[in-house]
């Protein structure tokens, strides 16, 4: 039951962001299933704001991309909205508040490449973290379905 409780989130959080885009454009993909440990796997409310720090700090360490959030970021603010976003794809019944992701990324022309080294920093904030591999999987393939919005160049 929660399996498809957290496809449907998910999936609303697509169509969030597909509604900037032009009739006919929009970019509605299917996600996997997460499973009901998903969120208890990251430690919870607090293990994902940890997990949300600890991928800041890896952005920010890394050179070919901590420019774009020094220039365009807020990195108070996108680390409280990640966390509600993470909590939200994991299952919990969390509220986000932020823009859609489409809205949010539309003028920062962000590459494959860009996309690709977030991703790193994840699976890097996981592994200092200690959430295992098939845990951090299960998040990054819950967000990979936005990539659909955020790489625009
Ligand atoms: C699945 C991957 C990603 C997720 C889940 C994500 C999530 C978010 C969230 C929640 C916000 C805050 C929206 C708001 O302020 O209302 C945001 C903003 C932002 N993101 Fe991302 N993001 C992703 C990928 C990226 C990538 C790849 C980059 C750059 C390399 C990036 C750069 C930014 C910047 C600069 C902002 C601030 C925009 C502004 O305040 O105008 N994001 N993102």
């Amino acid at each position: 039951m929660k399996v498809i409780k957290s496809a449907a989130l998910a999936a609303t959080l697509m169509l969030a962001c597909a509604h900037g885009a032009q009739a006919g454009e929009q970019k509605t993909r299917p996600i996997l299933g997460i499973s009901s440990s998903a969120l208890a796997a990251f430690g919870g409310a607090a293990g994902v704001h940890n997990w949300v720090e600890s991928l800041f700090y890896y952005i920010m360490l890394d050179n070919r991309i901590n420019w774009i959030f020094k220039e365009f970021g807020n990195v108070e603010r996108q680390i409280m909205l990640n966390t509600q976003l993470e909590q939200l794809v994991l299952g919990g019944a969390v509220e986000y508040q932020g823009a859609s992701m489409a809205a949010a990324h539309a003028d920062l022309g962000i590459t494959m490449a860009q996309f690709n080294a977030v991703v790193e920093a994840a699976y890097n904030a996981c592994e200092r973290n200690n959430i295992s591999y098939y845990a951090c999987n299960q998040l990054i393939n819950a967000l990979a379905p936005f990539t659909a919005v955020i790489v625009t160049r």
